[in-house]
């Protein structure tokens, strides 16, 4: 039993790891669209907020880049890209809210 706990952890931590991945880019873009993300941003050109681009090429080889950007997202906030805040989007959950933001460092390509 106590080797069949920790295999189990890490089967499901795997399993999580893979489905996250497993979001492509055309679903990473349906959710963006959804959740109105597109609405202020577009992948090549600043519109209210950054261009998904530059936001990829800020924290290209950053570690803690996800983790930041997730909590940046779910609450809101301003100031690394000026004064205009972006809302909070409790709404949109923590799995989709990685998936989206691992798109968006990936350079939120269409497909
Ligand atoms: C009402 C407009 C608006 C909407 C909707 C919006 N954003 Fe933003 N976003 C902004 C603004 C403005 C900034 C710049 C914030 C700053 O200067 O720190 C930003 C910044 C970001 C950043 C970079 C954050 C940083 O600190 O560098 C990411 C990633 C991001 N948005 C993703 C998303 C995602 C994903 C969604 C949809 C769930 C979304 N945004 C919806 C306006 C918006």
């Amino acid at each position: 039993m106590k080797k069949i706990v920790p295999l189990i952890l890490s089967a499901t931590f795997l399993l999580i790891a893979e489905g996250v991945r497993a979001q492509d880019n055309a679903g990473a873009l349906k959710l963006a669209g959804q959740y109105g993300c597109t609405s202020c941003h577009n992948a090549e050109v600043k519109l209210v907020g950054p261009a998904f681009k530059s936001v990829a090429e800020k924290y290209a080889g950053q570690t803690d880049a996800v983790d930041m950007l997730v909590t940046k997202v779910t609450n809101g906030g301003s100031g690394n890209w000026g004064r205009i805040p972006m809302p909070a989007h409790p709404q949109v959950g923590a799995e989709n809210t990685k998936a989206l933001v691992e798109w968006v460092l990936r350079g939120a390509p269409s497909k």
